[in-house]
């Protein structure tokens, strides 16, 4: 069984998404940890909920990159197969991206390359797009700019706010992450320069 381990700051409902889906056998995977940098976050409440292994590792006035090795350092013992970033709101720093080599996604809440960074449910109404969304994607040394594994596109209506387009976003960034996991842990994929390519049928790959 491929392991993985979730990284998060905050709410916590990808975090949660992934959990139930591994839970009810929709994802086979094994959870080996969530990392939190933020001791408050209540992805902590769901990890007990869950019978999930919480590992706290606060990041507030330490640089990305030491601790990139914090955390690197903490999953050594688990052995984990891939890294799911899901809310958590600080740059991975270079000694958990040379540990970890297109073995860690995230995912955000736009269509990228549209609106890196942060508050981009608000920056996509405030620019008139009439679609926004959700993208995972491996993670670089970029803000952002990993070749994508899979998106989905939801309207932005006339009277939406950041909130309501948030919560339009967010039931397809449940959708879309355990998918996007489940094809790269089937390994049935290949990158071509920028491209996400699936090789085969994630199902036959065992
Ligand atoms: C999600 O919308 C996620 O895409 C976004 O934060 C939210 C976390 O919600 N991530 C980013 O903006 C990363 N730059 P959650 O804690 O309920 O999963």
């Amino acid at each position: 069984m491929k392991r993985i381990a979730v990284l998060a700051s905050g709410r916590g409902s990808n975090f949660e998404a992934i959990a139930r889906n591994v839970r009810e056998g929709r994802l086979e995977a094994e959870i080996a940890a969530l990392v939190v940098n933020n001791p408050e976050a209540r992805a902590l409440e769901i990890a007990r909920d869950y019978g999930i292994r919480a590992i706290s590792l606060p990041s507030k006035g330490v640089d990305s990159d030491a601790y990139a090795a914090m955390v690197r350092d903490a999953l050594a013992p688990l052995h984990v197969d891939l890294i799911c970033l899901a809310g958590f709101m600080r740059r991975v720093g270079a000694p958990l991206l040379e540990a970890y080599p297109m073995r860690i996604l995230n995912i955000h809440p736009s269509l990228l390359p549209s609106f890196p960074g942060l508050n981009v449910q608000q920056q996509a109404i405030d620019y008139g797009v009439k679609y926004s969304g959700c993208t995972v994607h491996f993670v670089d040394a970029g803000l952002d700019t990993g070749p994508i594994v899979a998106q989905a596109a939801v309207p932005v209506l006339d009277d939406d706010t950041a909130e309501t387009l948030a919560a339009r976003i967010l039931v397809e960034e449940h959708r879309i992450y355990s998918e996007a996991i489940a094809l790269v842990l089937s390994g049935a994929y290949r990158i071509e320069g920028r491209r996400v390519i699936r090789t085969r049928a994630a199902e036959a790959a065992g």
